[in-house]
This record gives C-alpha cells, structure tokens and sequence, in this order.
C-alpha cells in the first residue's frame, strides 16, 4: 500500500520535527515492507508569507484532498501577527476537511519525569485522552471591531454552537472512552457562567449519556475546578471532552504534567474519512529554540504513530505500536531533549529512534 501525504513543516521546529518526522515514517515502512509513504512536502508556512504575500494557495484545500493524510509542523513566527498565520493555515485546514475532531493523547512516557508528586511514585496515575472539539465554539471566527476612535473600539468574539456539531463531538468521546480499559469519560464546561451554548453542551451530553449508561462512566465538570482536578486527582480522569477553546487550554497542561509540551501529540481527524485527517505535535513553532537543533522530536513522532495507526484502519495498529515502543526505549535509555531534563539534540533523540525502530 502507498499513502500519499502531504507535508507542511511550517515554521521554526516545525521545520525540524517534519523533517525526523518524515525520516522516521519512512524507515518503520522501509522495515516492514507492506507499505510506504509518498509525501509531498508544501513551503506554506509565514516565511513563504512574507516573501509573496499569502500562505496557501487557492486550491490548497483541493490539492490536499488528493492526499490520504497530512503531516503538519506547525505555523506562526513572531513578524506575523498570530491570528494572521492561524486563520491562513491550521484553521482552514481543519474546518474544510471535515476535521471535527482533535484527538489529544497524554501519559507520562517511561523514563522521564511528571512534575505531579504522586505520578513521580506512579506514571500510571496519569494517561488520559482529550477529546476536543474541532470545528465550532469559541474558534467559530465570528465576531468583529467596531471602526472609528480606536480608544473607543468594541469588539466581539461570538462562539458558534450547535446541537449537531456538539452531538458529534460527544458521540466521538463516549465511543473513545468505550474502548478503553477504565471506560471513563469527564465532559467539560464553563455552564454557570456561560449560559448559553454551554448549558446547551451540558444538555446534548446527557441525552448522549443515556445511550452509554452502564457502559461507560461519565461525569461532568466546569473547566477552572477541572484544571484543580487534574493536579490533584490525575488518576481520576481517563478520557475528557472539552469545547475548542477549553480543551486547546487544558491539553498544554496535560502535556506539561506530562513532561512537557514538547512529547504531546495530536491527530484532526474527519470520522467519516471522506477527506484526509491530519496530525501534527500540540506545540507550536518555539521561536526561542528554533533554528537551535533542541526541539523534541517526540511528539511529532508521536503523532505520526498516530497517522500510521488512522491510516491502517486496524490493520497497521502494530506498526504503530512498535514505533511508540522505539520512542519509549529511548526515553528509557537518557536519550532525551532538554525540556526532558537530557541534553541530546533533536537530530540524535531521532537517530536513536531510526536505531530502535530497525532493530524492532
Ligand atoms: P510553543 O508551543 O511554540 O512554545 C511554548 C514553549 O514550549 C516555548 O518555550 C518552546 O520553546 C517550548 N517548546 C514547544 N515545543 C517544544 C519542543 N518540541 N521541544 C522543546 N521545547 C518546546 O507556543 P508559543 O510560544 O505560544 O507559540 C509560538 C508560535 O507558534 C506562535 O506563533 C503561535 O501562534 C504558534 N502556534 C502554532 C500552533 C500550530 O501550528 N498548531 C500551535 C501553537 C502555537
Ligand atoms: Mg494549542
């Protein structure tokens, strides 16, 4: 089998953990020789932007639908206003291919360190997936400034909720959590405050729950109390659902209980597979580290276990499994990054991982 995708390195690291990205992918085929990948690598990224003035090109969104899945890096760099480079590229991106859903894993990989207590005696404490809502809510792009004395300027920012975009979201969730072994799902909102679309997430989540009762366990939390939770009780959170915004906020914690953000993957993925799904780390470009050879690689490699898993439909799952368990024995070795706690660079934490992936 050949896959065809599509590469958007972007900016800063992302650069970087592409490009390791690629080189990993394609030795785990190379290995195992029942499939490869045909990448196509795009310069749409903000350098690109401030060279010929626009970050894609007008049918970006039909070139990528030629392909089976997207890698991308990430975007944004300091001379480009961020909301610029976001809604010119990763946002897009996901609202026209039907990317609903952001799938955001995090546990505490061996061999390095939470920084919560108790998972320092037991990693296991922690490992949760964070569902997030893709498509809709706070990151809608309604809303607008009011022209005239800029002193005097009013501007909106209105979150877009539906009962169809919110049913799916928590259909996706409850699905997740069913196949996992604690079969827990906590569905998170800001409802006392927001009395509007959050009242109506809470509302859809229980008609959803109704289906799932003694199938999986579920209950409910506003976001500020869950930020509280997930320091002091991790072991009590299995799989969590949040709106855009919220869970866009609670998943760089995760990854930072976790270790850090640097480890944290993430795929956006159309369930329906009619368009390509795309997978990339959290992070984002680190203007501070880039060009310095420290990024870790990890969660880049982390999220391309993640495509080759989506990409096989259950049938490349131990491929992907046994790319998780290169990037684990090298954690477990030392070989690790500085936002690990090691001192390794991004191109030998990758050639360490080249290493195990072919003697896997
Ligand atoms: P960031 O995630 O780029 O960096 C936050 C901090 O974490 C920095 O100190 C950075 O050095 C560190 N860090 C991030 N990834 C790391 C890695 N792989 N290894 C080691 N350390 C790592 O977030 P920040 O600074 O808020 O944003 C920088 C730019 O990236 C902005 O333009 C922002 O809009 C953009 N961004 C893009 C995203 C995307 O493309 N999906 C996601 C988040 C931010
Ligand atoms: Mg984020």
């Amino acid at each position: 089998t050949v896959f065809k995708v599509a590469a958007i390195p972007g900016d800063g690291i992302g650069v970087d953990i592409t490009e390791a990205a690629k080189e990993v992918l394609n030795k785990l085929a190379q290995c195992d020789g029942t499939f490869r990948f045909d990448f196509t690598t795009f310069d749409w990224s903000s350098k690109a932007y401030l060279e010929r003035g626009w970050y894609m090109p007008e049918d970006a969104i039909a070139t990528l639908k030629k392909h089976d899945a997207i890698y991308f890096g990430a975007v944004g760099w300091p001379s480009v206003p961020d909301h610029i480079s976001l809604w010119n590229m990763i946002l897009p991106i996901r609202k026209e291919l039907n990317q609903y859903v952001n799938v955001r894993p995090t546990r505490i990989l061996p061999g390095t360190k939470s920084p919560l207590v108790g998972c320092q005696k037991d990693p296991k404490q922690l490992d949760w997936i964070i569902v997030r809502e893709n498509s809709e809510g706070e990151y809608a792009g309604q809303g607008g400034t009011t022209h005239g004395h800029e002193n005097y300027a009013v501007a909106t920012e209105l979150a877009i909720f539906s009962y169809v975009g919110i049913e799916r979201i928590m259909r996706f969730a409850f699905e997740t959590a069913k196949q996992r072994p604690r079969k827990k799902l906590t569905m998170v909102t800001k409802s006392n405050a927001q009395r509007h679309g959050m009242v109506l997430w809470d509302k859809v989540f229980y008609t959803v729950a109704k289906e799932y009762e003694g199938v999986v366990e579920f209950d409910k939390m506003l976001v500020d109390a869950m930020t509280v939770r997930m320091v002091n009780r991790p072991d009590s959170l299995d799989v969590i659902v949040a709106t855009n915004l919220h869970a866009d906020i609670l998943s760089d914690l995760a990854a930072a209980l976790a270790g850090s953000i640097g480890i944290a993957p993430s795929s956006n993925l159309d369930p329906s597979r009619k368009y390509p799904s795309m997978f990339e780390p959290i992070h984002g470009s680190a203007p501070d580290i880039a060009g310095k050879g420290i990024a870790n690689p990890l969660g880049a490699f982390w999220s391309a276990a993640e495509m080759v898993r989506w990409l096989g439909a259950g049938k490349l799952d131990a491929q992907a499994d046994t790319l998780m368990q290169a990037i684990e024995n090298v954690t477990v070795a030392g070989v690790k990054t500085r936002d690990l706690g090691g001192d390794r660079g991004t191109q030998e934490v990758t050639k360490a991982v080249l290493d195990q992936v072919e003697r896997l």
